[in-house]
C-alpha cells in the first residue's frame, strides 16, 4: 500500500518501536522476569510515552532518559512480582536497544537508492546515538526533540525533519509504529507510513495515512518502484 510511484526524497524515521524494539529489554530477561514481564514491560512503555504527552500539555520538559527511568518504576510499583534487581540490567539493555531485524536492510536498501534517512525521535541524544552505534545503521540526520524540550506530536517537532534535511514537508515520507506520531506527522505535511507489525486496528481518522506495511522490509521495495 506505500505510494510507489511517489518519490520521496527523505525518509524519516521514529526510533521507538520502529527501529529499535522497545520489548526487546524485557526479552533478555523474560525468565527472570517472571508470567508478568509482557505486562510490566506494556506498562513501562504506556507511561514513559504518557509522560512526554502531559509534560509537553503542561508546559514543561523533562528528558527522555529520565522518563523512561521514571516509567520503569512505576511499572515495578505496578507489577510488585518482577523483582527490581532487573532495574539497573533493564535500563542498560533499553539505552542501546536492539534494532528490528528487517531495520539495517530496509535502511541500507533505501540508501542504495538514493533515498536520504534520518530518525526524528522523542530519545535523548546519547539514548539514539547508542542504539544507533550498536544497530550500525547509517542516517543522514538523527534528530532528537530534546534541541527543543516539546515532545510529538507537538508541530515543531516535525519541522525539525525539514529544517536539517533542508526539504519541504511534502518531499518527506515519514515512518512510524506509533499511530499518534502517524498523526501528528500527516498534519504536519509529510506523507505517512504506519508500520502496523502486529494488525492493530486503525485510529486518528482525521490523521490520514499514506500507507500502511507490516515490516520495514517493504518500504525499500516499494521505494525501487518509485
Ligand atoms: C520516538 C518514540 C515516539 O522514538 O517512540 O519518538
Amino acid at each position: 500500500m506505500h505510494p510507489g510511484n511517489n518519490p520521496m526524497r527523505a525518509y524519516v524515521f521514529d526510533a521507538y518501536g520502529t527501529l529499535f524494539d522497545i520489548h526487546s529489554a524485557i526479552a533478555k530477561h523474560r525468565e527472570a522476569a517472571g508470567a508478568d514481564a509482557d505486562r510490566f514491560s506494556e506498562i513501562w512503555r504506556a507511561k514513559q510515552l504518557e509522560y512526554t504527552w502531559t509534560l509537553t500539555l503542561a508546559g514543561a520538559y523533562v528528558d527522555f532518559w529520565t522518563l523512561t527511568e521514571r516509567a520503569l518504576d512505576f511499572a515495578f510499583a505496578r507489577a510488585p512480582s518482577v523483582s527490581r534487581d532487573l532495574r539497573a540490567p533493564l535500563l542498560s539493555t533499553y539505552f542501546a536497544l536492539d534494532a528490528f531485524p528487517d531495520a539495517r536492510a530496509a535502511i541500507a536498501g533505501l540508501r542504495a537508492q538514493g533515498r536520504r534517512t534520518a530518525i526524528l525521535s522523542n530519545g535523548s541524544p546519547a539514548m539514539l546515538q547508542a542504539a544507533v552505534e550498536r544497530s550500525g545503521m547509517v542516517f543522514d540526520a538523527v534528530l532528537s526533540v530534546d534541541a527543543i524540550r516539546l515532545y510529538k506530536p507537538r508541530p515543531e517537532v516535525y519541522a525539525l525533519a525539514t529544517n536539517a534535511l533542508n526539504v519541504a514537508s511534502a518531499e518527506v515520507a515519514f515512518v512510524s509504529s506509533n499511530r499518534w506520531d502517524i498523526m501528528g506527522a500527516a498534519r504536519f505535511g509529510f506523507d505517512t507510513i504506519w508500520v502496523n507489525r502486529t494488525k492493530l486496528p486503525d485510529e486518528y481518522p482525521d490523521g490520514a495515512l499514506t500507507g500502511i506495511v507490516s515490516s520495514l522490509t517493504e518500504l525499500s521495495v516499494a521505494g525501487s518502484r518509485a
